[in-house]
């Protein structure tokens, strides 16, 4: 058995809940709450299950960050010199895209910014979530099945 598995499991795990969770927002909460028909309550509810799961967020964030360096530390960083390795890439891009947004942009300003955005074009600013969200979920998902894959002996390119 591989030495490392529990840095592995404890990968996966973290990865679960925090695509999850997006994959939940995305596919199941945003179309729910398209339907309120006060636009306010619409941005008041969604701010508020969203903070929950930004909490949430930020520590399977963290520890999916800690065991993937980890895990990168064992395999080796020359990983990152190879092309078939593109997976590497993008486990790093989407982890500091999420990391970006949820330890700084968000606590700095994309809170209040949203929050002002939202009282002035509420229509236009759901639409831009949703597409963010859309947008987030893909770039995750092909980057799960790109590592599914290609850590156990397939490559995409
Ligand atoms: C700092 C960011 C990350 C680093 C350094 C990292 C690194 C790694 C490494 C080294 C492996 C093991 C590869 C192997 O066994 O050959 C791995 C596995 C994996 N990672 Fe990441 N990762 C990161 C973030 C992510 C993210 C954001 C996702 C999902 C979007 C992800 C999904 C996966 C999956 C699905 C596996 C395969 C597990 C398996 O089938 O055994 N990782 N990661």
């Amino acid at each position: 058995m591989e030495d490392y598995f529990l840095a592995r499991v404890v990968h996966v795990l973290a990865v679960v809940l925090w695509i999850g969770g997006v994959a939940m927002v995305t596919t199941v909460l945003l179309p729910a709450v398209k339907r309120f028909k006060n636009a306010e309550e619409r941005v008041d509810f969604f701010e508020r299950v969203e903070s929950r799961f930004a909490m949430q967020s930020r520590i399977t964030t963290l520890l999916a960050g800690i065991s993937g360096f980890y895990l990168l530390h064992i395999l080796g960083w020359q990983r990152l010199l190879l092309a078939e390795f593109w997976w590497v890439h993008a486990m790093i891009a989407v982890w500091l895209i999420f990391t970006i947004m949820l330890f700084v942009l968000e606590p700095l300003f994309l809170h209040r910014w949203f929050r002002e955005r939202a009282r002035r074009a509420p229509e236009s600013t759901f639409r831009l979530v949703q597409g963010l969200h859309w947008f987030l979920l893909t770039i995750s998902l092909v980057t799960v099945a790109g590592a599914a894959s290609g850590s156990h002996g397939g490559f995409w390119f």
